[in-house]
């Protein structure tokens, strides 16, 4: 019988360095907003949603213009996640998806239904959010298939910036409901980490080809 949803949180603000709201607003303005196709293998929309509107900061991207993010990410922030988890934990040796940022802007984007590959998933908000919006939703049943059905039985968590949220989304569905605001933004980080029972070498090569065109 599979564990219950749980989930650790930490605020963090105080790792950030001093000028990272206008770091993050920059990167996050140019942000690759479009449609993205559902993910092979990890989709958990209906079968009827075909394309999902929003933002990614590439993990190269983040690497160059947010080196303090991506050092917390290797360093601070994987001691957080060892802390929350009973397994020894690895950030991600492949720096082509370890940290992205998701970005969404204004009321008609959010983010896709799915599960990750990785064991261990590391989500760091940005952004509140007075008018509403934007929180994450993640499904209890892990065989939950589309929004609506893990809206019935989920937890939801609201962005706040400064907040890291540990939890297993390679077994629990979650998404990211739109913002209520068309004038307000999203930013979130998000990242991998691999435990010694679900390694790197264990994410699907066609993830990667999807991505980037490339194993
Ligand atoms: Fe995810």
């Amino acid at each position: 019988m599979l564990a219950s949803f749980s989930c650790s949180k930490f605020d963090v603000t105080s790792l950030f360095v001093q000028n990272w709201q206008e770091d993050i607003d920059a990167v996050a303005a140019d942000a690759d907003f479009r449609e993205f196709p559902r993910t092979p293998i990890l989709s958990r929309e209906s079968e009827n949603v075909t394309h999902i509107t929003r933002g990614r900061v590439h993990a190269g991207r983040v690497q160059k213009r947010l080196p303090w993010l991506y050092r917390l990410y290797k360093n601070e922030i994987l001691e957080l996640a060892s802390q929350s988890w009973p397994e020894p934990i690895k950030s991600a040796s492949d720096d082509r998806y370890g940290i992205v940022l998701n970005v969404q802007r204004g009321n008609s984007m959010r983010f896709e239904c799915h599960i990750d590959s990785n064991p261990v998933t590391g989500l760091l908000f940005f952004t509140e959010h007075d008018w509403g919006g934007g929180e994450l939703v993640i499904g209890h049943d892990p065989a939950a298939i589309g929004v609506e059905t893990v809206e019935r039985d989920c937890s939801v968590i609201e962005p706040r910036t400064g907040l890291l949220v540990f939890f297993d989304g390679k077994t629990y569905p979650h998404y990211a409901r739109a913002l209520v605001s068309e004038s307000d933004v999203r930013v979130v980080a998000v990242m991998n980490f691999y435990t010694e029972s679900c390694p790197e070498s264990t994410r699907p090569r066609e993830l990667n080809r999807h991505l980037f065109g490339a194993e």
